[in-house]
């Protein structure tokens, strides 16, 4: 039976894990010391780690993979991705690869504005609390000032704050709805130090606007938080080539597999089921740069995702047409992306992944995440088109397998080279391994 516990972020960081381990394992030692297999011995490192959150009882790895060959707006790019799931790495070096030998990824920033919002109740007349509002906005964006100096010298801060009507939605509720240009940075402590400072200046002008009734100065702030979602903080990847240029193999014309790429697009298009999943193969591209270059892939998620139903209908992140002759494929995608900041300069693998990627701008770096979640949709659609998704993702799934039996590093190159000619199965993987230990 587990049972709770008082006091426990008080604990040292050995004393947390001995109540874990007794309270939750039967075997507490083993439990403990898988929890110390993934300590680092530089204990500064670890501390850097164990700072990052409250309760750090070990690290959590991820592989950090890398996919090179990228060529975007002519400049070459290897990439660095953070993620679990096999064959991803290897699907975005062979996208890469194969539109390296085609001209490579165009990209452009479509916009970087970032929105924040100050929710609130006012019961009473909206044309005063219009007076209002145009009377006090110069002071809101003035008070926040020693916020948003810094900011402005660099040429970002604040772009707008509108007043927005939700009455028809909720009695009463009213939002500022505030716009920002955050540069590098993320921009999420720089928003929401603004909008606390919006209310705080809001409710307190209030009290003395003269043409408000007592009852209509009482106004009641809600919340002050950024939203994540940032449609117009978009970027636009695409590939385009000749469709004859699209042809490795000799199965299928480039014609023909431009035509099924394209009607396996508009599927996504159109069916929300389709493209859940279509759009979980951009993220796979996608998240795992985020993660990477140590950027909020939950912030990144939601956002993505909301952008995807925009139009009423969960849809395709990607389009695709062939027009005289010429195919061309594109993806727009909102994203809210720091390279200052937050995780960037405190963990050494970020550091190090921003500067593999030539220490790119918010912008760029808005470039190179859009290119690596098209590229992960070309390889994840050419597959499915061609030779179905599961010959290579078995191939790439093997090593997993193989390490679930706890194959020797003998058995394992013996295997690989079997099923470089044989179909990749669990139960074929599986019988393989036995029909190799019993022979020894
Ligand atoms: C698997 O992680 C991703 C795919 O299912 C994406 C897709 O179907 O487009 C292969």
């Amino acid at each position: 039976m587990s049972k709770s516990i008082a006091g426990f972020s008080k604990l040292s960081k050995s004393k947390k894990i001995d109540w874990i381990v007794e309270t939750y394992f039967t075997n507490a030692q083993s439990a403990k010391s898988i929890l110390k297999q993934y300590w680092n011995s530089n204990e500064k490192l670890q501390q850097l780690h164990d700072e990052f959150i409250e309760n750090t009882i070990t690290n959590y790895y991820l592989p950090l993979g890398v996919a090179p060959n990228f060529l975007i707006n002519g400049k070459l790019y290897t990439i660095p991705m953070a993620i679990e799931e096999s064959s991803v790495v290897a699907a975005a070096s062979k996208a890469a690869k194969f539109w390296l030998e085609r001209g490579g990824f165009k990209t452009t920033v479509i916009s970087t504005t970032k929105i924040g919002q100050v929710h609130f109740i006012y019961k009473g007349d909206f044309k005063r609390l219009t007076q209002y509002f145009n009377s006090i906005k110069p002071k809101l964006i003035d008070d926040a000032k020693p916020i948003t100096a810094n900011m402005e010298k660099r040429g970002g801060g604040i772009i707008d704050i509108e007043l927005r009507d939700k009455t028809k939605d909720i009695n009463g509720y009213y939002q500022l709805h505030a716009s920002f240009e955050t540069l590098d940075a993320m921009g999420a402590n720089f928003i929401n130090s603004c909008l606390e400072q919006f209310a705080k200046t809001f409710k307190n002008e209030a009290q003395s606007f003269n043409l408000f009734s007592d009852e209509e100065k009482q106004i009641d702030i809600v919340m002050s938080i950024l939203s994540n979602y940032v449609p117009d903080c978009l970027v636009r990847a695409e590939v385009s080539c000749h469709v004859n240029d699209l042809t490795e193999n000799k199965a299928i014309t480039g014609k023909a597999f431009a035509e099924k790429f394209v009607q396996a697009v508009n599927i996504a298009e159109i069916e929300p089921y389709r493209a859940v999943t279509h759009n979980k193969g951009i993220m796979n591209g996608i998240d795992a740069v985020v993660l990477a270059t140590g950027n909020d892939f939950r912030a990144i998620e939601a956002c993505v995702h909301a952008y995807a139903s925009r139009n009423g209908k969960y849809s395709s992140l990607t389009h695709a047409k062939i027009e005289d002759d010429t195919f061309k494929f594109w993806i727009e995608v909102p994203l809210a992306l720091g390279t200052v900041g937050g995780l960037t300069s405190l963990h050494p693998l970020v550091k190090l992944a921003l500067e593999l990627l030539h220490k790119p701008s918010a912008k760029e770096l808005m470039q190179i995440i859009a290119v690596a979640g098209l590229a992960q949709n070309f390889a994840a659609l050419r597959s499915l088109t061609t030779t179905g998704i599961q010959q290579g993702h078995m191939k790439m799934h093997l090593m997993n397998i193989l390490n679930q039996f706890k194959a020797t590093d003998v058995e394992k190159q013996t295997i690989t080279e079997h099923f470089k000619n044989n179909t990749v199965t669990h139960s074929a993987v599986v019988e393989a391994i036995q029909n190799l230990r019993s022979k020894n």
